[in-house]
């Protein structure tokens, strides 16, 4: 099943979340007609830590087809790390979780050895990976602990990090580009998962770079902000 997901990153306060997830919603019931119904799709929404668990009520309230996924958690399981997010803390609120975004690693300085110890304890409490690197070399060395997962439990993305939108400016790079890397990283890396691709993702783009053979899924972050822009890439998504 092809995935959408939205990365918030530092975006939204609680209360723009759930303004989001009531647009969504109107916009859901009122614009998306599915032959096969929502299964077609799987829909992750990111939102910061603060907004989780009031998103999660307003989801449920609103019987919206989305799951939640946390934007990083701590490599610690628990004691004294003030400041930390657990594994555990969120896993009652979310089904994924971004690890190892290129934002994360630099301003977080995050290692790979730290990705790597995240990804154990996602794994400890079922939250699903939906790891991210720039390059193969980097997603070799992280990827070790996603080999004892079950296809749908996890994917990976390619997220080249001069194709990440920035000031609102969008820098996609080409689908056959897309496509190559992602199937150069099939190839390689011998992952049975769901393959993504992040980067300046948006409703211009989308249908283009789904027609690929190799790609599963986007992360989305400036367009996935508006509901109505992150619903017309799901719409293309469930097209094409
Ligand atoms: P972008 O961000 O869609 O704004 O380029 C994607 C991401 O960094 O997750």
């Amino acid at each position: 099943m092809r995935i959408a997901v939205a990365n918030w990153k530092a975006d939204k306060t609680q209360e723009d979340s759930l303004v989001w997830v009531k647009r969504f919603g109107a916009f859901w019931r009122d614009k998306i007609h599915l032959p096969g119904g929502i299964k077609e799709i799987e829909i992750v929404v990111c939102p910061g830590f603060t907004a989780l668990d009031a998103a999660k009520n307003e989801i449920r309230k609103l019987g919206l087809p989305i799951k939640l996924g946390a934007q990083t958690v701590s490599h610690f399981e628990n004691g004294p790390h003030t400041g930390q997010v657990t594994a555990a803390m969120i896993s009652p609120l979310v089904d994924y979780c971004l690890v190892g975004h290129s934002e994360v690693r630099q301003e977080l300085r995050i290692s790979d050895k730290e990705i790597n110890q995240e990804l154990e304890r996602l794994k400890e409490v079922k939250i699903k990976p939906i790891l991210l690197a720039s390059d193969l070399e980097q997603a070799e060395r992280v990827c070790g602990v996603l080999r004892s997962l079950r296809r749908d439990d996890y994917a990976v993305t390619f997220e080249p990090i001069e194709a990440i939108s920035k000031e609102g400016a969008y820098k996609s790079l080409s689908a056959e580009k897309v496509k190559a890397v992602l199937a150069d990283w099939k190839k390689k890396l011998g992952l049975n998962c769901r393959w993504l691709y992040g980067g300046s993702v948006n409703p211009g783009n989308a249908g283009e770079l789904i027609k690929q053979p190799d790609i599963d899924g986007f992360v989305v972050g400036q367009a996935s902000l508006d509901p109505e822009s992150f619903l017309r890439i799901i719409q293309v998504m469930i097209e094409e």
